[in-house]
């Protein structure tokens, strides 16, 4: 059982095809009207509105087969059918790391008939109550990114607990903590109409736009965000992460001192960064408590070997 799993995209699934199979459910799924790309309106059917009959949501159940691989297509590329133009290139793939998003609006939840899924109030994590679930498994059905998930041993489903008990101790989550990419942030995030600009969540979704969340035609607001790979073709990439994608590209290509100064505290610390400032010189995080809990160079010193030590090993 992989709670978090990293896929090869655009072949890699797990389960198999688990975004496909749903896409291909929800019928056309447009973009439109508002001003530029990222003030599109969706105006296909989300899975609650496309939901058959006495369901709450749109969905399927996986076989057990197509839960068989985790890295099914592990680092293979694939051909695109559009001609691609540079930066994005015809062939290609990129890794798409995945948990439980914590959904704002969590099918799973609202799927499940004993309503053992719930979301706390505090901090917004979305759990199974492993006592009172009785495996039905309308949660696995019903949520679009495949994320909860039965256990034949146990006979009951489980699925990412966000590490709650580190994040009650304001540390960052495992998964986030050990990434040895450094390309993991995690913090609070407030409504579009709340925005904090030292909030480096709200820095990042709601002010810089570079930071995505995947597929959110679904309609569950998603609560994971990605910034999106600037080579792959923009229609697989818009699909995936709906029409703010060009200009997450454009900002994060060419990105402002605050933008640039905030992607440099990614991984540098296993505290929840609350609040950050970028100054000419430093990268600066801060506590719940506004104390200063990181502080890391915008450019690290260059230091020059005197020559008296050239060519000694
Ligand atoms: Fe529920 Fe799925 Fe959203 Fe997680 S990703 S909160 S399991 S609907
Ligand atoms: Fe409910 Fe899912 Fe368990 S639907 S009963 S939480 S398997």
């Amino acid at each position: 059982m992989w709670w978090n799993n990293v896929e090869t995209k655009p072949f890699g699934g797990y389960p198999q095809h688990w975004d496909v199979k749903l896409l291909e459910k929800l019928g056309p799924q447009k973009w439109e009207k508002g001003e530029g790309d990222s003030g599109k309106t969706y105006q296909g059917k989300t899975i609650f509105e496309a939901a058959p009959k006495g369901e709450v949501a749109l969905g399927y159940l996986p076989e057990d087969k197509e839960w068989r691989f985790p890295n099914i297509y592990e680092d293979t590329s694939t051909p695109w059918k559009d001609k691609a133009t540079l930066p994005s290139h015809d062939t290609f793939f990129f890794y798409l790391q995945r948990i439980c998003n914590h959904c704002t609006y969590p099918a799973c939840a609202a799927a499940c008939p004993r309503k053992a899924i719930y979301k706390r109030k505090e901090d917004g994590i979305v759990l199974i109550d492993q006592e009172r679930c009785r495996g039905y498994r309308k949660c696995v059905e019903q949520c679009p990114y495949k994320k909860p998930m039965y256990n034949p041993q146990t006979r009951i489903s489980e699925k990412c607990i966000a590490c709650y008990p580190r994040v009650e101790q304001d540390t960052v989550t495992r998964c986030i903590a050990a990434c040895v990419g450094k390309i993991r942030l995690q913090g609070w995030i407030n409504l579009p109409e709340k925005i904090e600009a030292d909030n480096p969540m709200d820095y990042l979704v709601h002010v810089a736009k570079v930071a995505l969340p995947s597929y959110p035609q679904f309609g569950t607001e998603p609560n994971v965000f990605y910034i999106p790979p600037r080579w792959v073709p923009r229609g697989y990439l818009k699909q995936l992460f709906g029409p703010g994608v060009e200009n997450a590209i454009e900002r994060y290509s060419d990105p402002d001192p605050d933008l640039l100064g905030l992607l440099q505290l990614f991984g540098t610390t296993q505290q929840i960064i609350e609040k950050f400032r970028v100054t000419e010189k430093d990268a600066i995080g801060y506590d719940a408590h506004k104390r200063e809990i990181i502080r890391v160079p915008l450019e690290d010193p260059i230091v020059i070997r005197p020559p008296i030590y050239h060519n000694i090993t």
